[in-house]
């Protein structure tokens, strides 16, 4: 979603800030603009469309240490120049990119009209400069224009703010993360800890209600209220994995073909092969704790709610505990009751998703234990929490998300084991699943060395008009990341049923040649999906079978991918990757863009 980049100091800005806004682009966007005090005015420069599209604009040269920089994903306003960030009172004397909702922006809107200031956008950040300009013309200083304004709203923001007659910038954080990164003599601001590691590892992850007043050599934290605000520092530590495309077409392509190494990071150091158990040392669990708790609720939307349905069901298989799914979203709003005894897991890749971060407020409002499964390193959710399990992925740039996904499953894995370990798994049946989840990233580069016949699934799938997608037990939740990941790419509707459901409603859908994809690894429930299949392929559906290398079920498939055996447990690490595959060739030779699906953005910062 939208991004901010910010920078004073000592060097040109606009190089800095335009190369921030391409470390930006991942999070999804639809118009980027800049605005840089040169030493004699305030140039603006904005553009719908790319950075590459701004940077073809922009002039030449344009000297000036001193800029903001914004890319826009649109909520209030359509996508046009007009609404494109940043904006400016109307004397010119601030300007202003902002990320977030401010909720009462109609009613502020209709007080600046009646004192003679007209918006001359359709944004509800707009509201927020000419407010502060009323503010700086009635003799308040820049820090009592921003700390006045902020008190009228209701809402969400990270700022930024530059003042044409004065050398500082701004900031200020309520719920949209705001990071400051210290240099020599330089200061960076930046919605996302990526494009800052190319310039410096010290940063200051800002709190809500935080005001930051920069100058060129230091900063200065304060409270809405003027408190003054101790940093704390963090030293950004060397990330796994490479955040640049390198040598590979699209990120979604590399982040695919990590997964093996991604998830050698999750698991390494994290299992315990000799007692068969796994050992999360940040989720801070002591025994007692495991042993007396009452149940497991697990949240996160989209994929991560997927990853976040297979470790419910781990849970519960390995620790013959409750456990239950949540979609953040749906959670907040239905007044959750929360068991203190209860254990909540809030799942996110980004870790700033607004809807689980209300969730995780919530719960810990009313005196619940949240722990996060989180990617990135110092997000939101992760500080909120406190404690939990990096799932170190490494840095993902595509939108959809994929070795998030497997290592969101291995980190509940190894959790799953840890809990089971401590009630009623035995030692025999731990140490089996360990070794065969320390095999995974083996298997998973087996599956790569021979990827099946992809491109004939992907014929089948470019002339669809919907396609269902079937699994059961652990292979349901894979399925329906499945769907999600061809819909979100392809843009082709999507369905994904529980396959024993498809008879109850889905059926209907199904007319000659109409693509069916079945997950079937060889467990339990194999018998009862291949019914469904035969249900499908009765009705002239042509399936895509999903299934395990060497099992005589391949025979079924119209299209039949194999991938490597596993333990029954472990089979969504595998077989999701056909299903991320073909959602990715899918979309390629329908000419979508891969790695930015249109309306879709990577971190969703707004409910
Ligand atoms: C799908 C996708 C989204 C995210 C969802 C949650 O490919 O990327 O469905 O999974 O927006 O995001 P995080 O995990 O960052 O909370």
């Amino acid at each position: 979603m939208c991004g901010i980049f910010g920078y004073i100091g000592h060097q040109h800005a606009l190089p800095i800030l335009v190369e921030g806004l391409r470390r930006l682009e991942y999070r999804g966007y639809d118009s980027t603009g800049v605005a840089i005090d040169d030493g004699s005015h305030v140039q603006t420069h904005k553009t719908v469309g790319k950075v590459a599209d701004l940077k073809a604009i922009l002039p030449e040269t344009v000297s000036g240490t001193r800029g903001i920089a914004h890319t826009r994903w649109a909520t209030h306003g359509g996508v046009t120049q007009g609404n494109t960030h940043p904006h400016a009172s109307t004397d010119g004397a601030i300007h202003l990119v902002h990320n977030g909702i401010i909720e009462n922006y109609q009613h502020l809107r209709r007080g600046l009209s009646a004192r003679g200031v007209d918006c001359v956008s359709e944004t509800d950040s707009e509201v927020l400069v000419q407010m502060m300009a009323l503010e700086l013309q009635g003799g308040a200083t820049p820090l009592e224009s921003v700390q006045n304004t902020l008190q009228h709203l209701r809402g969400t923001w990270g700022l930024c703010i530059l003042f044409r007659d004065h050398d500082l910038l701004i900031c200020a954080r309520n719920g949209s993360p705001l990071i400051i990164g210290q240099g020599q003599n330089e200061t960076f601001v930046s919605s996302d800890p990526h494009p800052l590691t190319a310039h410096t590892q010290r940063v200051v992850y800002l709190d809500d209600g935080d005001v930051v007043v920069i100058n060129r050599e230091s900063f200065q934290i304060k409270t809405t209220k003027g408190l003054p605000v101790e940093p704390s520092i963090t030293v950004l530590e060397d990330a796994w994995g490479e955040a640049e495309l390198g040598d590979a077409p699209h990120y979604m392509y590399k982040e695919i073909y990590e997964q093996p190494d991604a998830l050698r990071q999750c698991i390494g150091g994290r299992v315990d092969r000799e007692m068969g158990t796994g050992r999360l040392g940040g989720m801070g669990l002591d025994h007692q704790t495991l042993v007396q708790a009452a149940h497991i609720h697990l949240l996160g939307c989209g994929t991560a709610a997927f990853a976040a349905e297979i470790g419910q069901m781990l849970i519960e298989k390995m620790g013959r505990i409750p456990a239950t799914t949540h979609i953040s979203s749906e959670f907040r709003n239905n007044d959750p009751v929360i068991n203190p005894k209860s254990l909540y897991l809030a799942v996110s890749q980004s870790g700033e998703t607004a809807d689980t971060i209300s969730a995780l407020k919530e719960i810990k409002l009313k005196g619940g234990q949240v722990f996060g499964v989180v990617n990135v390193v110092g997000s939101t959710v992760a500080r909120l929490c406190g404690r939990g399990v990096y799932i170190h992925s490494g840095p993902e740039q595509s939108v959809a998300s994929t070795k998030a996904f497997t290592n969101m499953v291995a980190a509940l894995t190894v959790f799953a084991t840890q809990l089971g370990r401590t009630r009623h798994l035995s030692k025999a049946d731990g140490r089996n699943l360990i070794r065969h989840l320390q095999q995974a990233p083996h298997l998973m580069e087996t599956y790569f060395e021979d990827i099946g016949p992809i491109h004939e699934a992907v014929d089948l799938l470019c002339e669809a008009d919907s396609v269902l997608f079937l699994g059961r037990g652990l292979s349901a939740p894979v399925a329906k990341e499945g769907a999600l990941k061809l819909m979100e790419l392809a843009y082709i509707p999507c369905l994904a049923y529980p396959a024993g459901e498809m008879k109850h409603g889905p059926i209907a859908l199904l007319e000659e040649g109409s693509p069916v994809v079945v997950v079937a690894p060889n467990d339990h429930l194999k018998e009862k999906t291949m019914s469904a299949l035969h249900e499908c392929k009765a009705r002239g559906a042509k399936i895509i079978l999903i299934h395990e290398k060497g099992d005589p079920i391949g025979a079924e498939g119209d299209v039949s991918i194999a991938v490597p055996a596993i333990h029954p447990w472990l089979t969504p690490l595998l077989t999701v990757l056909p299903l991320q595959l073909m959602a990715y060739e899918t979309a390629l030779k329908l000419g979508r863009d891969v790695d930015r699906p249109r309306n879709l953005a990577k971190s969703v910062t707004v409910e």
